[in-house]
């Protein structure tokens, strides 16, 4: 028999992920990575802010229809209005959560809200209230409770839970706290609400200090039962708490954590790396867990160690979070059985059987290039397929970049666009600066580069090269991907994405930053 709690897990990648400068998800790739974070199991998905834009409306409605496994939740300010963008986004949800919050440090309450500590309690109350018409799984948060007066939060937590709250949450909104101040505050909230087993202590860690995931779990030992976390920490500022670090750590130390969670650690690195390749944001090699390095061993002393007995420097299996060790999987000759199931073994799903079909003409173009076909390729080959919707404006027909000592470099493109077909040829100071010029002189998109990087996805000569470009235009900002062996090609395939996206009719809206109230 099991004796453990549960320790849910509370992705917020889609949420206080996106407010990250610069990580803005469309609507299609928030469904994506919610469909990635149900695979997993995680417990519950914040989707987004339904008032902050139509966008963000439709993403949180979006993900309410595609999950069934997860919790789905939107977030919302203690007003009205608010509460109800969020119950209307979450109507068709199989599961839904409303999450609301009101600030309670005394210099957000007199600065901020201009309202007295019992004005924000009486709106606390009510919005609890006004959100449990819609639903029964209602969370509130004190914001920034880890500056707050400890006798006010006693009073407003005591009051929300008589008003219907089942979860309440403890935002260190700042990333001001400490482990071991974090954790007595939990334990002293739970001691002290008169009500407090009515409802699940939960924690929500900024990491302005670097201290989210030490927050966090600090606050477990003292009785959280809930913790917000994000996809390789991404978050507001310096991120929140990594949720690949926290699980790792509560199951890596069951020795000392008196709960579990129920995610599915094989799913994590799949994981890191489509939200590292959607949100454009890379993961530096030294990160725990999901960097490049974490596994790996430079040391002749550790190398040595490991061959002999794994354990004496290794705490984990990289397997159980999902590295593959570049395991070479197909080549030219596969064909399209082995294709699939690789694809089904790698949890990779296509809508139709028309995706399927361009996915492996895809694979066969790439397998001409490149002898082995890794696990990360056929990643990227895929993301890459999904990328390539019917309805885009713009495509690449052809494309010839020249380099040559002593020569200005120049690019020729040729462009589908709104059903014309142009061919342009301009100079730059180098092939991709040549290759988008080009591009830009054909649809004039008045965009400010903000991003350009490449990763190789394997290692070798031959690897692919995976590109992002980030696009703004009057303060919406778009990222887009293209994956090649050829990293000139893979950049005209990551501009024109990012281009589609800026440019694409506004019934396929994004999340546009800056047109609603912000967090
Ligand atoms: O950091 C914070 O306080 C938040 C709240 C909305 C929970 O993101
Ligand atoms: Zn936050």
């Amino acid at each position: 028999m099991n004796s453990k709690e549960k320790l849910i897990i509370f992705d917020t990648t889609l949420r206080d992920g996106e407010q990250s400068p610069g990580a803005s998800m469309t609507r299609d790739e928030k469904v994506r990575i919610a469909r990635m974070l149900e695979r997993m199991r995680v417990d519950v998905i914040e989707a987004g802010f339904p008032i902050a834009s139509t966008g963000d409306f439709d993403a949180v409605q979006a993900v309410a229809r595609a999950v069934r496994d997860s919790t789905v939740c939107g977030l919302a300010r203690a007003l009205k209005n608010d509460i109800d963008r969020v119950g209307e986004a979450l109507k068709d949800a199989a599961s839904a959560r409303i999450h609301t919050f009101i600030a309670t440090s005394p210099i957000h309450m007199q600065m901020k809200l201009r309202m007295t500590p019992e004005q924000v309690l009486e709106q606390a109350v009510d919005a609890v209230r006004h959100a449990r018409q819609y639903t029964d799984d209602v969370e509130f948060s004190p914001e920034d409770a880890g500056r707050s007066d400890v006798d006010f939060l006693c009073q407003i937590i005591e009051a929300v839970i008589n008003a219907g709250a089942r979860t309440v949450n403890i935002p260190d909104t700042v990333g001001y706290n400490i482990p071991q101040q974090f954790g007595d505050l939990i334990r002293n909230l739970i001691e002290r609400v008169p009500n407090s087993d009515q409802a699940v202590f939960s924690v929500h860690c900024h990491n302005d200090l670097g201290l989210a995931v030490a927050n966090s779990l600090a606050a477990v030992m003292c009785g959280a039962r809930q913790v917000e976390c994000t996809i390789n920490g991404l978050g507001e500022r310096a991120g929140n708490a990594a949720l690949e670090e926290t699980v790792m750590t509560v199951r890596t130390r069951q020795d000392v954590f008196p709960c579990e969670t129920g995610i599915d650690t094989t799913l994590i690195v799949p994981a890191s790396r489509l939200v590292a390749g959607i949100t454009g944001f890379a993961v530096q090699p030294n990160k725990a867990i999901v960097g490049a390095n974490a596994f790996a061993h430079e040391s002749g002393i550790h190398q040595d160690g490991v061959l002999k007995s794994r354990e004496t420097y290794e705490i984990m299996r990289a397997q159980d979070v999902g590295w593959n060790a570049n395991r070479m999987v197909l080549g030219k000759h596969s064909g399209r059985n082995a294709f699939r199931t690789r694809l089904k073994e790698l949890d990779i799903e296509f809508d139709s059987e028309n995706e399927l079909n361009e996915a492996f003409t895809r694979f066969k173009d790439l397998a001409d290039k490149k002898h082995e076909i890794y696990d990360e390729d056929l990643q990227a080959l895929v993301t890459d397929a999904g990328l390539a919707a019917e309805n885009e404006r713009i495509k690449l027909v052809a494309l010839k970049a020249c380099s040559e000592t002593g020569e200005k470099p120049q690019a020729e493109v040729k462009l589908w666009f709104d059903g014309q077909e142009t061919q342009v040829m301009a100079i730059g100071s180098g092939p991709v600066d040549a290759t988008f010029r080009a591009i830009d002189s054909i649809i004039k998109s008045e965009t400010e580069l903000q991003l350009y990087s490449v990763n190789a996805i394997t290692s070798g000569t031959d690897s692919q090269g995976e590109v992002t470009v980030r696009l703004e235009r009057a303060g919406h900002i778009v990222n887009g991907q293209g994956a090649d062996t050829d990293i000139v090609i893979a950049s005209a395939k990551a501009y024109i994405n990012a281009l589609n996206k800026i440019i694409e009719p506004a019934d396929r809206a994004h999340t546009l930053r800056g047109t609603g109230p912000q967090v």
